[in-house]
Parts: C-alpha cells; structure tokens; sequence
C-alpha cells in the first residue's frame, strides 16, 4: 500500500517527507533548540538527505522536560472553506511530526533574526529590553507564546490581564518571571507604561520608545503555497484511498481518516503490524513517557463526528466531540454561558498550560482518566455537572476492552438557573482544585465539582438542600467518584452548622485514598474544606448564613470566606487588585517596583544598565549550546546504566532484555573495564584535598543513582531505550557492612568527611560560660533542610570528537572548563595538554554544572577515545534529576548559639566548603558566644553539589529557626528578638574579623531600616493584624529579615588583544551561565580602552574563555572585570604615549584605527594578559540585604500567596544594575521554589523518585510575589574593590513569614520546608473545619 508525502511548512519552507517514523515528534525536527543556524535551519535539517534516510529522533526520548515550554512553536492550520487561519502554541516535544501534515509552523527563528532582511523581531528586542533572557535556554519558548498571544490578540485587543497569562505555562529557571511579564504587558493595549520595570528603551516612558509591533510583526503564519496546495486539493475529484498513510517508514505508518467509516475500514484492513494506536493529541506523551512502539498510529482529529460541538440552547445540552481540544472546549462552554458552563470552562482554563490545552483532547483526557489513577480534572468536573458519555464499543478487533473502546463524545446538560415549584430554587455549581501552581503545568492534589439546588428554608430562612452532585477526583481514588453518602444524606435537609459537621464526618468514609497515595490525610482535608466552602455558600443563597459566623462571632464576610478559591489577583489599570468572585475590588496594591539608588556615571559604561551581550540571538534561538552544535559525520550517543541498590554486588549489565526495533542495537557498553592503562576511574573532583569521584562504580554502586556505565548507540534515541531498558543484574546480597542511609547512622558509625583546617569555622567568646549565665536555656532543637534540584533549561550535555595524535576536543556545558580538561586527562591517562575542553555558553548552572557537569564530559570522552567515533549526550530529565541533585542538608541545631550542623552524601564533592559557608550566614546576629562542630556525613545517598548560595541559604534558615525558636519560648514578638541580636560594628568584627571592613561599609542596619521604609512595614503590621481578626480562613503573616553574606574572590585570569582591524579579543576565565559576565566584561574593557577613544568612538568586541578555574560564588564576574581592567591598563600605558605623540604631529583628532595601525607599525605588543589576585580586604567582605515578605495563607486548602515582597541589596557600585537586578530577583524565586514548592525526594533505597516537571514543581509565572519591589542600593564605599562593587550572590530566600497554626497551638512552632501545600495545611489543622464547627456547636 503506497503512503502519501507528508506535507507541512516551517518557517515559509515547503518540505515533503515520503518516509518518516511516525513517533518522530516535532521538536526532534526543527525544534527551536535544536538546529538553531537562522531562519533556513530546517531547510538544512531536511536538504541535502534524500528524505527516505532521514533519521529522525523518536518520541519518548527526548532530553525536554515535556511541559517546560521551551519548546513552544506556533502551529497554524487552514480552513479552505471559509479561508480562516488558526494559529495555536502547541508544545513541539509533545506534537507528532506527522500530525502537522499541511500545517504551518512557526519557530522563534522565523519572527526574526540577526540575518534576515527585517532583523529581529519586536518580541526579541523588547526581550531584550527588558533584560528578560539570562541563560536563554527558555527565551525561544517565551517568545512564542507571546507572539502567539499577539496572533491571535490581533483578532481582538490583548488585555494585560491576558498578556500576563500568555507566559503562565512557560518555566524559566533565571529570571524570576517579572522582567518576562513586563515584555507580555509591554504588548498590552490597556498598558500603563509607567508600570514597566527597568529596560534600556527609556528612562522617562513613551510609547514610542519601544520596538514597534503591529499585526504579528509582519510575519505570514499560513504560507500561500500550502493554501494553494489545499485549495487544489479539494479540487481534485480523485476519490480518497481511505486505507492510504499518510506517511510511514519501516517502523510504522501515521494514519489520518476523515470519517468513522474510513477509520473502521483501517482498522479492517490488515496493516503491517497489529499494534495500533489512536492519537489525538498525542499529550498523554508528557504524562508517561510512554516507550512503546506502534506499527500504526491513527489521527482521529480530522473525523467530523469526533471534532464537533453540537447542541447548545434551545437543545438542553452541549455536546463535545471526543477529539476536541480543552482550549476549544472551553471557548465553546463560555460562549454557551450560563453559570455552569462557564465556571466549567474557567476550571478547564487552569488544566495543564495553554500550549498544552491547544492539542489536549477532551476525550484524550477522559480515556486516560477512565483507565485508572490519572488525576484527571476534566473527568471531575464533567461529573459534576452531570455529564454523559457517548461510546462506540468494540470497534477494535481482539483488543483488551479499555483499550478496545472509541470515546465520541461527552455530552453535558444545560442546567436551569432557578426553577419555580412551591418553593423558588436555586442552582449552585462550583469546582474546586487544590494543586501546586494555580495555572502553570500542576496536577491538582484534590479537585471537585458540586452542583446543587436548593430552595429557601420555611421557618428560619436559610437553605435546603433539594437535589445535590459531589464529584471529588484525583484525591488518590482509582476515578473521580461521587460522594454518594454524603449526597443522600444531605438531600432534603437545610444547610446549618450541625448538619455542615455530620456532612463533613460522613465526607471521610465517601473520599477515601488508595493505600500508598502521597499526602493521603491531606487530600482528604482538603476535600473537607471545599465541602465546607461550598456548604456556607448554599446557607447564604437564600439569606441564611448566620450560624457559623454569627456563632464564632466574627466579622467576616461569606465573600472572603468562601469566596477566595475563585478569586485572582488581576492587574488592571497599572494596579493589582484582589477581586473577588463577583468582580468588585476590595482593595489595591501599587504596581511593582525595581529601583537603583545611587547609580553614578563616573565609569562609563561600567554602572550602567545596559541589556545583556547576545540577549537578542537567543531570543530568535541563534544562540549556539551545546546541543545546538551539529552531529560531526559518525557521531554516537550516550546514555547512563545507573544503579539502583546501593552495595549490592552487581553481577551484569543486561542490555539483551530490549523488546525495541532491531535498529536500537546498542554498538558499545562502556564501563570502568574501558578505562585505558595509565588512566583511572575518576569522573569528577574540584580539589585534590576533597577527594575524587568514580566515573563508574565497579563491583557494585556507592549509592542509588551511580553510574555503572554508558550506554552507546546510533541515536540519543536508541541510546536512551537501551539504557532505559537495561537490566542491572544483583548477585547475593550486601556482604560488608549494610549502606548507610541517614545522617544519624553515618554519625554513629564515624563515617565522616574531613573539613580541611582551612575551611573550619572558628568559634566565637566563651560559649560554655555564656550558656553557663543565661537565664533561659534550650537545649536542643531539630531542622531538617532537604535538597533542591537544579532544574537548570538545559540538562547536562556534552560532545567529544577525537582529534589526531590521542587529543580529545570536548564541548561541555560546564562551570569548570578547566577542571573537566583536567578530569578527562587523568581518566584517558594523557596529558593534560591533549584534552580541549570548549565551553561557550551554559543553559543555566546554579552550580549544578560546576562538578557534576564533568562526568558527563570524561564519559563521552572515554567512550570517544575507545571507539575513536565522536560521542555526545543530552541526559534526559529523569537521569538528570536522579544523578545530579543540588544541595542537601540535614542541619541538627543544639542550643540557641551551639551549632551541629550535618549533610549527608557518597562522596564529598564541594560539601567541605558548607561549614564555612553556613556559618557565614548564621553569623547574620550577634549571638553573644557561638560555637560550632559541623560533620559532613559520608552515606549511601547520591551525591549532592552545591546549588547557588551553598550553605548561605541553609545558614540563614537556621539562625532565623532559632530567632523564632527563642521568640516562642520567651513568647515575645521574633521582630524584638531580632533587633535586640542586630549586629553592631564591634560586635560583627568579632564575628567576622577582617571581612566586616571598615565601619562605614557596614551598611546592614541603614539597608535594613530603609526596607522598613520603603515596605510601609508599621502601617502593614496593622492591616494585617487587622485582616487577622476579621477572617477566619485565611491568615497573612508578614517578616522582616536581614541578610548578611560574606563572599570570596579569587585569582582570575584574563587576557586582551587589540586585532590588525581595531577589534578587541577580551579572555577571560568565567563562563557565560546566564549572570551577565560578558555584559559586565564588554562594559569593563570599553571603559578601560576608553581612555584612548575620541568621544563618540566605539570598540567592537568578542569574548572568549580561557582556562580560569570555576564559575561560582557570585564574584567570578567581578574578578574576571578586574582581570580584564588590568590587562586593559597595560594596553593602555604602552598606546599612551604613541597616541600622544601621533596627537601632537597631527594636530587634530586621533581616530582608534590610525591609533592601531601605527602601533603595529612600531611593534607595540598589543596583547596584555594578567592574573588579578585579590588582596587584603579585597579577598573576602560582606554583602547585606533585607526583604519584607507578605504572605496569605487559606487554611482551608494550605495554599499560600505571596502577596508582596521588599527586596532591598546592598551592591556597592554594580557594575551592571540591570543585571544585578535580575540577578537577585531570579535567585530570590529560586529560593522561593526550595522553601515552598520544590519536593525532591527519594526512595529507602536513596533512589531519587521525582523525575521531571510533572512532579518537581518550581516556580512559575503565578506564584512568584503579586508585587515583587526590588532595590538596589550603591553604598559606594568599597575603595579596595573592583571599581567599588560587591558579588551578587543574590541571597535566596530565608524564613520570611510567619505562623498561623493549629489549635491549640504548639507551644513551639516549627515549619519543614519545603512548606507546600501539604505541609502547610497540617500546621493549620487537617481537621480544623470540623473543630470550628464543633465549637460553633457548643457555643
Ligand atoms: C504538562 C501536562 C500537564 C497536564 N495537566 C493536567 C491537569 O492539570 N489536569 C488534567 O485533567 N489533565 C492534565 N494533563 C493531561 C491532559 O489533559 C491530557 O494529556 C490530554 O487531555 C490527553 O488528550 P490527547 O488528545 O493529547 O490524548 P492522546 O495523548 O492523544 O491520547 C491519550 C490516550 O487516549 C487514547 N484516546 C485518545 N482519544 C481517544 C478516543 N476518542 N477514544 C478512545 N481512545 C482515545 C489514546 O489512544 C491514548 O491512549 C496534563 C498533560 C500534560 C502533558
Ligand atoms: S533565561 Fe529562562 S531559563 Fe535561563
């Protein structure tokens, strides 16, 4: 049977594709990752190969998180008929390649670029602007779900309500999100400018200072090529071969029919395998990592019968085709109106992201409901509201029954408002969802619909209860299910107090988790609460509602008590507002705010905000990582076999157990037996003091997660099935001594790391006498701090080409270039000078690729040089997740001032540095006398590096813990504790000795107190006060604290050549990660050779790394500066003089060209090269901040809100505003993620568990602070620094709000972090609904 060509556009381009694997997904075509040269990159990707080899990367094996949106694409289809183009983001990881089949695609690269004849487009140069790419791995996805936004916003005005949520599913792991929402806002009609944050288009605000934007930016989505190619399609009276692929390869065919019969006779005809698959949107992708195959893949969207809406007013339902999308779905419903449906269509609006609601099917989503244990909101809420199925049984042969079903449409019914009758009724319909993210990509822990009637009580008023639905899922039940008890009890009786209790008891016995759910008690809970909120909705429809409030006596209004789970922040007219359900405001919030105190010009262009070097490359995706680097001509994929039973002897590694295609053969396994002589098994070490890490485990695996070997195969693809697939094989049992899997075991069994002297904190006074005068003792106390994964965009990845004469080229994305090169030559056991290693930028680090990165770099290498091919990898999220883990730390605090502290893990990494670090940051109060006795445990645990502010954030955490700790015990406000342990100047050099400078750089108390200021801290302190007493289910809590963070500055290289042409060459040894280091380098050395520039005149430059040690700790951007300035003064002091002289011949201006040219001719060395070393008070000093968060907690479900956070930072002079600005607000909602959302967990075996975004959740557009004031402050008073700067280490987050808990409450109150929503709801009372109406009751 011959296949049709599978027909699309990318970018303009026309490509037909005869033969293609039909798993293939779009991304692994012409993701905008990947190959990212320009506009005509798909063209290349595609030429050039007769498309019949092709190879393709397939579905299920890809390195993207699925649900990141870094991949977003804008997909356009055409209607012929009526001519009408719909553009849709969809998601390209999870899109198939052949669902596309006469389609558009839009990529970032073809809005614009650096070539093309209209240059970037107006998203990427407002991107741009307003500092919104850092490491820039994200930036692609960002602009196409704005420019997607904008498409279809041409078809009616965006609102910057709309803007906002244009970016709601899309993860940035840099930013902080707010400079990304003002580029949303920016495209606003409705948009104040004076709302934007800080960009480099204006200081005073006009409309036409930015890069102007109309009508998609005159980009065509739909080219008229394939409109012609469809109109004549149609033309053609050819009949249609039903049974015809539309595409297929020896691994499968893609099917697309267009009627129920064509679909069935496909399934008739005998195809050329039996496994069958339906595909409608293909998203369930993103939820299993679904690795099987099929031999046919069937499209059920183009079936009429399965794409219609039908019904609607007057019919008394609406019916939904199976393979409609939710997105459309929930147009349909809005459109239809009325209270059900809209509410049904504002629920599905928070259903996965946008670009995945585009392709989701409604019955895509029922199927995978319907076949057990997928949380699915859409199968709950159509419950709800009384939904009925449509289904065509059996239609395929021999299938099990679930599978064996075709889903063709749900119908819902159109429910009266009121209905007469004796009694006047009323119709009440809600859902509910708890979940991690209100809209960003988060599966709810609970969600619910109710719909009731209920008409007016006949004594006392109030409501009763005539009919009633109680839908609950994803709650840990196999399927959402009705809460028939609870249904039949309530039927018939009124809404009071006593009934709400007996309801909510009966509730438990209906909702009832599965054993082994997550979270089960709370999932229950919080089922509870919005059985309860929904309940004192109905007592109020028909004027009841007094009996729970009148009885507790409180003022609060049933708007705010049940009205806050609908309710949003919106921002409308350049104000955030809380509104509620019904729309009105109550009350207002100034927009945010970032400023920058003290800037001064005097170093031009040093101090000044300018944007980012190459933000605009890597919004159009030109940007080159690694990934993007083309395959060298033989390439082969690497994929790791980890272990997953630490110490159990490993007989094998069985890569036989494959049930994958007979093209998936692995060509190598490379293991520690590959090592060759005169090399060793080493994989990673920062410093020869610390030890070194195995590449490979041998005989058996240190910990869970330990790679026993590689996996080499033709493709990532395969590589990444086999080692998915590989079997590691145990012999016996553990003969040595069993692992260590606690801090508490390690302790007891002396399995301890050494902490060189060097980095051992030192004790402060006499603690022993101290302790021995206080009043008031505690003696111990308990924190426990898990870890945080890096969640970097870009996972580690690496390309080894073997070169001539044993030299090894490594491409790795990595934060130490140097110490790779280093590794790579002791593992192959060749000179350090035949390993290159190339970094040229990095997708994000946070320190994750500052030792981690380098096994991955030696394994390719070591693979490379025994096969003599080049090997690259792209580790997939899951393995990334499970090898590389961010800080872990399991901090014991004894006593208020007697530290003992201790983290965990196989081998020591950077964890020796953690004493020091954490002390620094406990050393934030004067604590009288401090003594500390760390112990870096030695376990069976994976590994964990260090992640941005090691030790910093774990130290602040803790000296707030104890702030509150002996607040609690003194039952004093922490606030006077604080301020009584506020450092003076003599008290902070006992504590920090020569880094606490001189007196006027102590600028904490004045940052401290202006944050006090600028946060309206007293007047808030009473509202919230207030606010308290007037509501009973949500609580808000705000803090202050202070933050101190010593930091260290090292030797750095760096080296500046003046080319023939006038160009500079500046090198330097930081990486570009995302933190502005070139920005800030480029600044540098044009203020350097400035001084030999006429005014006006300009100096093009390229900056390029040389070998310089790690990219950490906050000050290799500053050191590398100084580096650079050097350098640049040599060039300087030997062209004076020759300028001069040439001045005085000529008389007149010296242009920079004639100024270098005739250096040439006198043979000036116009390359300096130096090694700043940093000296005396230079090496170490002290950075302060000081944040005021607000935060609402509604005890009813445990979410929080963060209401506003105050951020103010002492950075000396920044050398860059714009970029320390973001730097800190990016590192301030990374903290955000380890204290509130991010749950990293692991097995008993130490097995990381979490695998990806579907279950490790950080922050995303709506839950950073509704009003983010962040302000830079320039104290200016740091002579012996680099132009007077300080390092932005960018402190995340400590404790900064407060307690609102259980009744009664603990007498000591101790939040685990991180605290979602889970965690918090506990602290609150999982079962204070039912004590609230007890008491009630008893009143
Ligand atoms: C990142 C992400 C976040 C998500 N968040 C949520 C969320 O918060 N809440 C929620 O409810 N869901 C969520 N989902 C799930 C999402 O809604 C479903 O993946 C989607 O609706 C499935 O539709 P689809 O068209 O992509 O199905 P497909 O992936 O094409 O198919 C799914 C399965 O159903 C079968 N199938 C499809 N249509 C039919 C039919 N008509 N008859 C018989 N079998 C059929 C297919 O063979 C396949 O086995 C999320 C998904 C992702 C990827
Ligand atoms: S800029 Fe968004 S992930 Fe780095």
């Amino acid at each position: 049977m011959k296949a049709q060509s599978l027909v699309f556009a990318i970018n303009g381009e026309r490509f037909e594709l005869a033969s293609v694997d039909p798993a293939t997904t779009l991304l692994s075509s012409c993701g905008p990752r990947r190959p990212t040269r320009g506009p005509s990159s798909a063209a290349e990707m595609f030429s050039g190969f007769p498309s019949s080899i092709v190879i393709l990367q397939s579905a299920g094996f890809l390195p993207f998180s699925r649900g990141c949106g870094a991949c977003v694409v804008l997909l356009s289809k055409y209607e012929p008929l009526s001519g009408e183009i719909e553009d849709l983001s969809v998601s390209s990881c999870l899109t198939l390649l052949c669902s596309v089949h006469l389609c558009s695609v839009t990529t970032t690269e073809g809005l614009g670029s650096s070539k093309g004849s209209g240059g970037f487009h107006p998203i990427h140069r407002r991107i741009a602007g307003f500092h919104a790419s850092q490491c820039g791995f994200c930036t692609p996805g960002v602009c196409m779900s704005i420019f997607s936004a904008l498409v279809n916003a041409d078809k009616a005005p965006l609102t910057v309500a709309e803007a906002e949520k244009a970016v709601a599913g899309n993860l940035c792991r840099c930013t902080g999100y707010r400079p990304i929402v003002d580029v949303c806002k920016s495209f606003a009609g409705d948009v104040d400018l004076e709302d934007l944050g800080l960009n480099s288009f204006w200081r005073v605000a006009t409309v036409d200072m930015l890069p102007s934007y109309s009508l998609g930016g005159g980009i065509g989505t739909f080219p008229d090529f394939l409109k012609a190619e469809i109109n004549a399609s149609l033309l053609d009276s050819a009949p249609e071969i039903p049974q015809s692929a539309i595409a297929s390869s020896f691994v499968g065919s893609w099917y697309a029919p267009k009627s129920l019969g064509e679909l069935h006779s496909i399934l008739r005809s005998e195809g050329p395998g039996n496994r069958l698959k339906l595909v409608a949107g293909n998203t369930a992708a993103g939820v299993y990592k679904e690795v099987d195959r099929y031999d046919r893949y069937v499209d059920l969207r183009l079936i009429p019968e399965l794409n219609e809406i039908r019904g609607g007013d007057p019919a008394g339902f609406v019916e939904i085709g199976a393979a409609v999308s939710i997105s459309r779905a929930a147009v349909a419903l809005e459109r239809e109106g009325g209270a059900v449906f809209c509410k049904l269509a504002t629920h599905l609006r928070k259903v996965a992201a946008e670009f995945v609601r585009n392709t989701a099917s409604i019955g895509g989503n029922l199927v995978m409901a319907q076949r057990g244990k997928f949380p699915s909101d859409v199968a709950t809420i159509f419950l709800g509201a009384g939904a009925s199925v449509s289904i065509e049984v059996g239609f395929l042969r021999d299938a099990p029954i679930d599978a064996g079903k075709l889903l063709l449409s749900v119908r819902l019914p159109s429910w009266a408002e009121s209905a007469g009758g004796e009694r006047k009724s009323k119709l009440v319909f809600e859902t509910f969802r708890a979940a991690p993210r209100e809209l960003g990509n988060a599966v709810a822990y609970v969600n619910a619909a109710f719909l009731a009637r209920v008409a007016a009580g006949e004594a006392s008023g109030g409501s009763v209860v005539e009919s009633l639905r109680l839908a609950f899922g994803a709650y840990g039940g196999r399927h959402a299910t009705r809460a028939k008890k609870v249904e039949e009890f309530l039927t018939g009786k009124p809404v009071n107090s006593g009934v709400m209790l007996e309801v909510i008891r009966l509730l438990r016995e209906d909702i009832s988790p599965e054993e082994g759910t997550d979270h089960a008690a709370y999932r229950v809970s919080a089922a509870a609460g919005f059985l309860f909120k929904f309940l004192l909705q109905l007592e109020e429809e028909h004027g009841g509602g007094g009996s729970v409030r009148a009885v507790a006596g409180e003022k609060e209004t049933l708007l705010l008590s049940t009205g806050f789970q609908n309710e949003h922040i919106s921002f409308s007219n350049g104000e955030v507002s809380a509104v509620d359900r019904s729309g009105s405001q109550r009350e207002k919030l100034p927009p945010s705010r970032q400023a920058i105190e003290g800037s001064s010009t005097e170093y031009h262009p040093v101090g000044q905000a300018v944007k980012k070097v190459g933000a605009e490359i890597q919004a159009s995706g030109e940007a080159v990582y690694v990934d993007d680097i083309p395959s060298p001509i033989g390439c082969l994929h690497g994929a790791f076999v980890y272990g997953t039973r630490p110490l159990v002897p490993v007989k094998e590694v069985n890569l036989k157990n494959q049930t994958a295609a007979a093209t998936e053969e692995p060509v190598a396994f490379i293991s520690v037996r590959d090592i060759p002589s005169g090399g060793k098994n080493i994989g990673a070490g920062i410093m020869a003091i610390f030890g070194d890490d195995p590449l490979f485990g041998s005989s058996c695996a240190d910990y869970a997660g330990q790679p026993l070997g590689l996996v080499v195969a033709e493709t990532q693809r395969a590589a990444n099935a086999i080692a998915r697939k590989a079997e590691v094989v145990y012999e016996g049992e553990i003969t040595g001594p069993p692992p260590i899997m606690s801090v508490e075991e390690a302790v007891e069994r002396n399995s301890l790391f050494d902490v060189p002297p060097f980095l051992q904190p030192t004790s402060v006074g006499d603690f022993d006498q101290a302790m021995e005068e206080a009043d008031r003792k505690i003696l111990s106390a308990q924190i426990v701090l898990g870890s945080q994964y890096y969640f970097y965009m870009e996972t580690q990845t690496a390309l080894a080409v073997p070169d001539e004469d044993d030299c090894m080229v490594v491409y790795s994305s990595s934060q130490s270039p140097e110490r790779t090169q280093k590794i790579i030559a002791q593992c192959l056991g060749l000179p350090q000078h035949n390993v290159r290693v190339i970094t040229r930028r990095v997708g994000g680090g946070f320190g994750g690729k500052a030792v981690r990165s380098i096994p991955v770099a030696t394994a390719c290498a070591l693979a490379a040089f025994k096969l003599r091919r080049p090997v690259r990898m792209y580790l997939d999220r899951k393995t990334d997740m499970v090898l590389f883990g961010g800080v872990q730390g399991d901090g014991e605090d004894h006593g208020a001032a007697n530290g003992d502290p201790r983290r965990r893990g196989a081998t020591p990494d950077l964890s020796p540095i953690m004493p020091l670090n954490i002390s620094g940051a406990l050393k934030k109060y004067d604590w009288g006398a401090l003594s500390m006795d760390f112990k870096i445990c030695k376990t069976n645990r994976p590994t964990r590096s260090a992640m941005r502010g090691p030790g910093e954030v774990q130290g602040t955490f803790i000296a707030e813990a104890v702030v509150e700790h002996v607040a609690d015990e003194l039952a004093v406000d922490p606030e006077a504790v604080r301020e009584v342990n506020m450092h003076t100047f003599d008290s902070l050099r006992r504590f920090h000795g020569p880094s606490a400078g001189d007196p006027p750089e102590f600028t904490l108390p004045a940052v401290f107190s202006r944050v006090v200021a600028t946060a309206e801290l007293r007047r808030r302190r009473e509202e919230v006060r207030r606010f308290n007493g007037e509501n009973r289910w949500r609580k808000r809590g705000i803090s202050h604290v202070p933050i101190l963070q010593p930091v260290s500055l090292r030797p750095t290289p760096a080296k500046v050549g003046v080319l023939g042409d006038g160009s500079v060459v500046v090198e330097v040894g930081g990486v570009e990660l995302g933190q502005g280091l070139w920005t800030k380098v480029a600044q540098m050395a044009a203020y350097a050779l400035g001084h030999l520039l006429d005014e006006g005149g300009a100096l093009t430059f390229s900056i390029v790394l040389i070998q310089g040690g790690i990219t950490a700790g906050s000050t290799t951007s500053e050191s590398s500066c100084e580096a650079v300035r050097i350098a640049c003064n040599e060039l300087v002091a030997r062209l004076m003089p020759l300028k001069n002289r040439l001045l005085e011949q000529l008389g007149s201006s010296l242009t920079w060209d004639l100024l270098i040219g005739q250096a040439a001719m006198v043979s000036v060395n116009l390359s300096a090269s130096t090694l700043f070393c940093p000296q005396g008070q230079a090496v170490r000093y002290i950075n302060y901040g000081a944040a005021v968060s607000e935060v609402e907690v509604d005890l009813l479900t445990g979410a929080t809100k963060i209401l506003r956070s105050d951020l103010a930072y002492d950075g000396g002079r920044s050398l860059n505003p714009a970029v320390d600005l973001g730097q800190i607000e990016g590192a301030f909602v990374q903290g955000l993620g380890f204290f509130m959302s991010e749950e990293y967990l692991s097995n008993s075996e130490g097995l990381v568990t979490t695998e990806g975004t579907w279950d490790y959740k950080i922050p995303t557009v709506d839950t950073i602070p509704k009003q983010f004031n962040v302000e830079l402050i320039s104290s200016g008073h740091h002579q012996h620094r680099v132009l007077s700067s300080k390092g932005r280490r960018s402190e995340r987050r400590g404790r900064s709000w407060r307690r609102w808990g259980a009744e009664p409450p603990p007498a000591v109150f101790q939040l685990d972090v991180p605290a979602t929503m889970p965690v918090v709801k506990k602290l609150c009372g999982y079962d204070n609904v039912e004590r609230h109406l007890e008491a009630a009751l008893c009143r």
